[in-house]
């Protein structure tokens, strides 16, 4: 693609690739369209994802910046790009559960969708190579992935996150039944401080639509369910954030609806 051949690449992951971006101490975030699940070992090409992905997560980081949660995004730049601050990736994906369900329901013996006593947070090292695996804050501290200040911030504003993002989906009618979020370290100066990095989106949270219970995440892939960028689709257009995606990139075939 001509677009991408005048820049340097930096980084490729599943999801996503990074270049450098056009002032020092940024990068720009391309979506792609592709999908993996269980480490990669379920794989395909879900047209308009990551166009959907790039908006979703765009609304998400913009309103969690405006409640004082401070993230990596500054700005998105076209249908599946955004500028964001390069940071520090902490190596760990942070999970928040409401409700059980996913491996949580599977290691503790639980039904799918049984309330939680409370919110649950939970830290997995990222290493694919390792499958993730969930560690606890023993590790984190011995092998020096994050500080005991860090992770306290990191808990905190992971509930933060949550408040937040459940009172934003239960407003348009969806259940956030969990998700996950990286954290970056933004140094200025001397100072240093996380910030929310990565995506928020379908991909990384658990939607069920509280009048249906149809899943409206990355479980539809994982589980074969069909329907993939059409349940992505439909939380966008719930957050009104689908206005100025249709014909524009998102390939396939398109709802158009007028907004009540
Ligand atoms: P889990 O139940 O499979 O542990 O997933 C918990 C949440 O984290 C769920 O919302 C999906 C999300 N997630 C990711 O974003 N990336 C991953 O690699 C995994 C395993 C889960
Ligand atoms: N993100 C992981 C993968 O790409 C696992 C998952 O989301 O299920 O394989």
């Amino acid at each position: 693609m001509m677009r991408m051949a005048r820049r340097k690449q930096i980084y490729e992951g599943k999801a996503k690739i990074l270049f450098e971006g056009p002032e020092p101490g940024t990068i720009i975030q391309y979506f792609k369209d592709d999908t993996t699940a269980f480490n990669n070992q379920k794989r395909a090409v879900l047209e308009g994802k990551g166009v959907l992905n790039n908006r979703i997560s765009e609304f998400i980081m913009v309103g969690l910046d405006r409640i004082g949660v401070p993230t990596h995004f500054i700005r998105r730049l076209n249908m599946r790009e955004q500028l964001v601050r390069h940071v520090e990736i902490v190596p760990l994906e942070v999970v928040v559960r409401n409700v059980a369900a996913g491996s949580l329901a599977k290691r503790l013996g639980l039904e799918d969708g049984a309330a939680l006593p409370r919110s649950i947070i939970e830290f997995y090292y990222k290493n694919d190579a390792l499958g993730d695996p969930m560690v606890a804050e023993e590790h984190i501290t011995a092998f020096n992935w994050a500080t005991p200040q860090e992770i306290d911030d990191m808990m905190a504003l992971a509930l933060r996150i949550n408040d937040f993002l459940s009172g934003l989906f239960a407003g348009v009618g969806i259940k956030l039944v969990d998700f996950k979020v990286e954290f970056g370290r933004q140094y200025e100066g001397e100072l240093v401080r996380l910030v929310v990095a990565d995506e928020i989106s379908p991909d990384s949270c658990r939607l069920w639509d509280i009048a249906s219970g149809d899943i409206m995440d990355k479980d539809r892939f994982r589980k074969d369910l069909g329907g993939v960028t059409e349940a992505y689709r439909e939380v966008a257009r719930r957050l009104g954030v689908l206005r100025d995606v249709e014909g524009n990139g998102a390939k396939g075939p398109v709802l158009v609806k007028d907004e009540d």
